[in-house]
Parts: C-alpha cells; structure tokens; sequence
C-alpha cells in the first residue's frame, strides 16, 4: 500500500530533478553514439533511454513520438499523422512511411469554403487519425525492442505525471478561454481553473489508460472496440463524419522519398502527401553551391534568390499539389532539371515576382530527429495541425486532429486561375501537408537529418537549414539558432525574424522584395548532423526543445 501510495510521486520528481540536474539545454554538441532531437526534452529522453536499453533510431524515434503526444499535446499525439523517414544504415536504402490523417466518406467540402468553423461544426476538420497505425507499422518493419518497451515511457509519463514544460504552460495561458471549454483539457491542464504552470506535475490518467492498451493489443486498441467508438462519437458529435469502419480500415502507406544529387550529396526528402520535399528539391537544382556560398547567407542578395525559389515552389503546389492517389501529379517533371533551368532564367537579382496566395499556421506539429549508433537516422514529423488540433479531447484522452484544415479552399486559388483546388476536401484523401522530413547522405552514410513545425514555414524553414549546413557550415547548434525569413500570402513579399539590419532590410527592398516583420514565432526546427566523425544535435530555441547526445 504505501510504495503504491508513493511511488507516482516519487517517479515524477525523479524526472523533474534528473531534468534540473543534467538538463543538456537546447543544444547538444558533444561526442556520442546516439542522439535525439526533439521539442520536449522529456522525449529527447525517452528515445536516449530505449535505445540505450538495445534499440535502434527507430524504437528511439517511436517512443519519443509517443511521449511528445504526452508531454507536448499542443503539437502532437494520438489522435493526429505524420510522415516517417528512415535511413537504414546496413541495408544502404531509405524508408519512408506516410501515416497522414484521412477525410472520411462523409467529408463535408463545401463547409471548408466557409471557415473557420464555429465550436459545433469543429468535427468536420477530423480526419482519420493515422499516428498509431504508423507507428505500429514502422517499429513492426524496422524496430527491435518489443513494442511494449517503445510505448513505455509515455505510458508511464501519462499515469504517473511529467513536469509541465515551459512551452506547453505559455499556450495554456495564451489560449485559457478557448481550451478550458473542454472538461478533459480543464480536469489536467487547468488545475482550480486556472493554467498549469511551467514544471507543474500533470497527469494524463484517460490517455495513460489508452495507451496501456495500445502497448498491449497495438493499434486494434484504437482502430476497433470502445476507444475507436469515442474517437467517432467525439468528432460526430462536433459534426464530424468519422465512421468506425473508416477507422478500421486506416492503413499507413509506404511512399518512395523524392531524391536529389546536388555537390556530392543524395538529399532524401518528402513526397506527396506534402509539398515540403518539393520545395527542398526545387531549390537545390535552382543553384550550384559555389553560386549561394559567394553571396554570403547574411546578404540580401542570398535571401532574395531563395526567397524566388520559395515564391516558385509554393506557386507549384498551389496549382498542382494534392493527394496523388485521387488524381495525377508529376512530382519528377515539377522538379525536373530542365525545367529548373528555366526557372533560373526567370530569376533576377533586382526583381521580385509577385505573391502567390498562402496562409500561415499554428503551433500543432513536432519534428523529431535520432540517431543510433550504426548509422542509422529517423526524421520524423508529427502533428494534430493547429495547437490542440480540433481541440476535442476523447472520454479516452486522445486529442483529436483537425488536419483537414490543410485543404484548400476555392477562394486561395482563385489568384491561380484554377477552377479548382488539386488539394480540395475529397473523400479519403490525405490533405496536403508542408512537413518536410529530410536525411542527406554522403558516401552512403547519414550526416545530416532535419525537418520543423509550423505551418507552411515548415518548408521553407527546412529548406534554409540545410543550406545553411550544406553550403555555409554551419553546426546544428547554429543553424537553428540563426535568424531565418518565411516568404508570406499578403502585403509583404519576405517576412525577416526581429533583429534584421536595416541594411538588408534596405538591400531586399531595392531588389523588389516587400519587407516585414515575421509574426509568427513558433516554427522550430529540429537537427542532427555529422561532423568528423562527431555526432551534433540541436533543437530549436523558439520552441524549447531538448536535443540530446550520449
Ligand atoms: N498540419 C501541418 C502540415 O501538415 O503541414
């Protein structure tokens, strides 16, 4: 009786003083054999903690995954997708598993060209959740500790409580009225009705139950019987259409990574269902590195051609881009070399092209990074879409995704001439997502993974990193620290982090280019690189992550 009376107590302030006493900060330089890089450094943790108990990159990657749904449920967890990426060191081959969320049969399309939704019809945003069914899916293929240990630390993180991070406190203050409507959300995250704050214990009892079935049965804990019952009752419930034959038969979908050669190195990078990996492989066949390294990455110049690359690839997926198993879409002839050229020439130094139509987005995604040992290296981005997702939460703890969110609607292509959106609501399709897991090689081993959070700035987030890494060397720990610009729908053409000179402000606008201030500070990206033989992890300062090397 008293051991069981103590020991949730005694397990959390073990974790809250083992964070005090080693906490690594944001950024990991060391030497070691493993890493993680993560938004929470609980699940930095958790994916050191398994791998070092015999797993590879992939358990760590996984049982991370499923604390950051824990411990970080603004970005990430059950009820939302992701997309996996998976250098398998011995076997010489990548690995990518999309486990996107999915509109139901009953999609109601023309409720998406009147958002946002009111409260009573959020459940239209809900799409098939698809994390444990990937999950499950990529340990099964890759994995080698059982499925119960990879489950474990959320598990227990769930039942037994977690120091609330800094990160998730500030959403809770900044978002109380909104999110206190939901009992769930009140009951853990709103103690005496007011916001948990930052290193609060919190416990999550009603996931922590579910995900000891998860661990038990696997994803049939989910995808069938009462929990898959609440899932639909919950989204019905807010207009929804979710069915439970629909959740029965959600299957993730093992997708070839879109491939580029560019100075020595093979970038492996993300296909449709997402636009990101696009956008990473336009720009590298735009420049050569010799041309970018001579402008110098600080320089107006440098920031205006990527800036055109950006404007290019986001016009490309707004006319193109949409679920590739509901209509055709030519991924090799949008990035073609030859057709790159062209676009070179349509470049210039001192103009800029006009904007195309695009929104930004919220905090409800994760990217993660591991690595092991052997060489082998998980990129893997997560997400619930907006902070909270459809901010419906489960009798079963789950909150639930309002990915369909990342539809278009008629009106954001109308600038395009289109009749109709490639990325419209259908049923069954897998909206089109900007999350750009990406692993870059060099003489057949992993030395670079990375992918973000937020939004469309996802992509070009990404894109800038690893040219910051590939071309101007600069470490992880650098990288996501820099100041970075995201390339905006209206007013401004280029939108520069606090800070910018006013020299470049005023050399961007000579070449065209509409300059202001970004107001979105909640992208972040996650890193692991290899340097001679030394393994580097950063993860970024703007969402207080934790990246961990051992
Ligand atoms: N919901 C974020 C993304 O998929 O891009």
């Amino acid at each position: 009786m008293r051991r069981q009376k103590y020991t949730p107590l005694f397990a959390f302030l073990l974790i809250a003083l083992t964070l005090l006493l080693v906490a690594p900060g944001v950024t990991a330089q060391q030497a070691g054999r493993r890493a993680a890089a993560t938004e929470n450094e609980l699940a930095s943790r958790a994916a050191i903690a398994v791998m070092q108990a015999g797993g590879n990159a992939v358990d760590g990657a996984v049982a991370a995954a499923f604390m950051a749904g824990v411990v970080s449920p603004q970005s990430s967890g059950i009820g939302g997708g992701g997309f996996a990426l998976v250098w398998l060191a011995e076997a010489q081959r990548g690995y990518l598993l999309d486990f996107r969320e999915t509109a139901p049969q009953g999609v109601d399309a023309a409720a998406f060209e009147r958002r946002p939704l009111g409260d009573a019809e959020r459940g239209k945003y809900v799409g098939v959740p698809g994390e444990v069914a990937g999950l499950f899916e990529l340990h099964r293929a890759h994995g080698k500790r059982p499925w119960k240990d990879v489950v474990e630390p959320a598990r227990s993180a769930a039942k037994l409580g977690f120091p609330l991070g800094k990160f998730l406190a500030s959403s809770l203050a900044s978002q109380e009225k909104r999110l206190k409507v939901d009992a769930t959300l009140a009951s853990v995250f709103f103690p005496g009705g007011k916001p948990a704050v930052a290193g609060a214990r919190v416990q999550r009892p009603l996931l922590g139950a579910t995900l000891e079935r998860i661990a038990a049965e696997g994803p049939k804990a989910l995808y069938e019987g009462p929990i898959a019952q609440d899932i639909v009752d919950t989204a019905r419930a807010a207009g929804g259409a979710l069915t439970l034959e629909e959740l029965r038969s959600y299957r993730p979908i093992e997708r070839k990574p879109i491939e580029v050669s560019w100075e020595g190195y093979r970038v492996l990078t993300m296909p449709l269902p997402s636009a990101g990996g696009m956008m990473v492989a336009q720009t590298l066949r735009l420049f050569s590195k010799q041309e970018l390294a001579k402008l110098g990455r600080e320089s107006g110049a440098y920031q205006h051609l990527i800036a055109e690359a950006m404007r290019g690839s986001l016009a490309d997926r707004m006319r193109h881009l949409g679920d590739g198993d509901h209509q055709k879409v030519d991924m090799d002839a949008l990035v073609a070399e030859g057709r790159m050229a062209q676009r070179r020439k349509t470049i210039a130094i001192d103009r800029t092209h006009a904007l195309p139509r695009f929104g930004l987005e919220g905090q409800g995604t994760h990217h993660l990074v591991t690595m092991d040992e052997a060489g082998n290296m998980v990129s893997l981005t997560t997400t619930v879409n907006r902070s909270f997702g459809a901010k419906l939460v489960t009798k079963s703890g789950i909150v639930l995704n309002d990915e369909l969110d990342d539809f278009t609607a008629q009106k954001d292509v109308a600038p395009f001439a289109l009749a109709q959106s490639p990325n419209r609501p259908r049923p069954g399709a897998r909206p089109l997502s900007s999350m750009t897991p990406t692993i870059v090689l060099r003489d057949g081993k992993a030395v670079l993974g990375l992918g973000g959070s937020g939004g469309p700035t996802i992509a070009t987030n990404v894109t800038q990193l690893l040219l910051d890494n590939l071309v101007f060397g600069l470490s992880p720990a650098e990288a996501v620290k820099a100041r970075r610009f995201y390339v905006p729908s209206s007013r401004a053409t280029i939108l520069l982090e606090d800070g910018a000179s006013e020299a470049l402000k005023k050399d961007l606008a000579w070449r065209g280019e509409i300059v202001a201030t970004m107001p979105f500070k909640s992208s972040a990206v996650q890193m692991i690189a290899v340097h001679q033989g030394r393994v580097l992890a950063a993860s970024d300062p703007r969402k207080l992550g934790g990246a961990i090397v051992k």
